[in-house]
């Protein structure tokens, strides 16, 4: 399938009355489908700039933004009804919750039972009669991320969904954007300027800087060109007689046995010698499966970040 979005060498310049800002400055990337992508950058980097093109809100000052293959500036409307979409800085009107969601799914012709299961799927159940503004920042990202998965999007944007959120909302917003990851399988890019927490997350990176675009690839890539450490999942037989011969290996950092699976940390750039163990004969007979589970964002972002400069 086709990338639900691509832009081709964008330049977004705001003419301020002070100063001129090129906010993206010819940018080329692509959303692979179906993956939870990273938009990654310090803040000003352009990433709420990106989105709003995305969404049409705005027109570029050159190049081509296309969203399901049609410029979102032209169909806007179109492009939105598949987008659901929560803003860095979303306002909510002075009603109880549930109100506010019928309202939303009455403009995009969802149904009550939409309302009522998005409900359950970001845990605000017991708050839908609650008025908006007596809402924890906790519950409001959840009410923000309810709001954006009503009328099955094909493409989530999440704007910083964990700012300004104390350290046990930002883990319970991350669980759930975890489970949409798994429930949906739909497109999600997620802008942040903390990456270490998307670590879990993501599969893609798109990393910018002053509106350009430093680096992009799927992660298990990016881990690998930039020799940081990577998770390998292995479900085997005989976890630990495995162990037992990777420890030996200076390149893995460590093991963690468990049943009928291990997880192995290594040096993402030294992914082929892993394999090469694991097909030896003494050990490739009990091993069904072999995955990345993630890698060492913070180091990568630090690299990254350390190129960019
Ligand atoms: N409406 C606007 N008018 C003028 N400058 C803007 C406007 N929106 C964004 N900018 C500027 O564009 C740059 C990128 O902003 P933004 O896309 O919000 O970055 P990010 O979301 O990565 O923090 C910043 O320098 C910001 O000040
Ligand atoms: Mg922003």
């Amino acid at each position: 399938m086709s990338e639900p979005v691509v832009f081709e060498n964008v330049t977004k310049i705001f003419w301020g009355s002070k100063r001129v800002v090129r906010a993206l400055d010819n940018a080329s990337f692509k959303i692979p489908s179906k993956t939870v992508a990273g938009l990654l950058g310090p803040n000003g980097s352009g990433k709420t700039t990106s989105f709003k093109l995305v969404m049409g809100f705005l027109k570029p000052s050159s190049g081509k933004v296309s969203v399901f293959g049609v410029d979102p500036w032209v169909r806007g409307e179109s492009v939105r009804r598949r987008i659901g979409y929560l803003p860095e800085k979303p306002v909510y009107p002075d009603v109880p919750v549930y109100r506010y969601l019928r309202y939303v799914a009455k403009v995009r012709n969802a149904s009550e039972e939409d309302v009522s299961r998005i409900v359950r799927l970001v845990g605000l159940s017991g708050y839908v009669w609650m008025n908006t503004r007596g809402l924890s920042r906790g519950y409001l990202q959840r009410l923000g991320l309810a709001q954006a998965l009503i009328g099955d999007p094909e493409l989530l944007l999440l704007d910083e969904p964990t700012a300004n959120l104390d350290p046990l909302s930002r883990r319970e917003i991350l669980e759930l954007i975890k489970d949409l990851k798994k429930e949906l399988g739909i497109t999600i890019v997620i802008a942040t300027h903390i990456l270490p927490e998307l670590q879990e997350v993501v599969d893609y990176l798109l990393y910018i800087n002053r509106g350009r675009v430093v680096e992009s690839g799927m992660l298990e890539e990016l881990a690998t060109r930039y020799y940081v450490d990577a998770y390998y999942y292995i479900e085997v037989e005989e976890p630990r007689k495995l162990a037992s011969r990777l420890v030996v290996e200076d390149y893995v950092r460590g093991v963690e046995i468990r049943d009928k699976s291990l997880v192995v940390r290594i040096n993402a750039a030294f992914k082929e010698e892993l394999l090469r163990v694991l097909s030896l004969p003494e050990y490739s007979i009990g091993i069904r499966r072999v995955e990345m589970l993630t890698s060492e964002l913070g180091e990568l972002y630090e690299k990254l970040s350390g190129s960019s400069r």
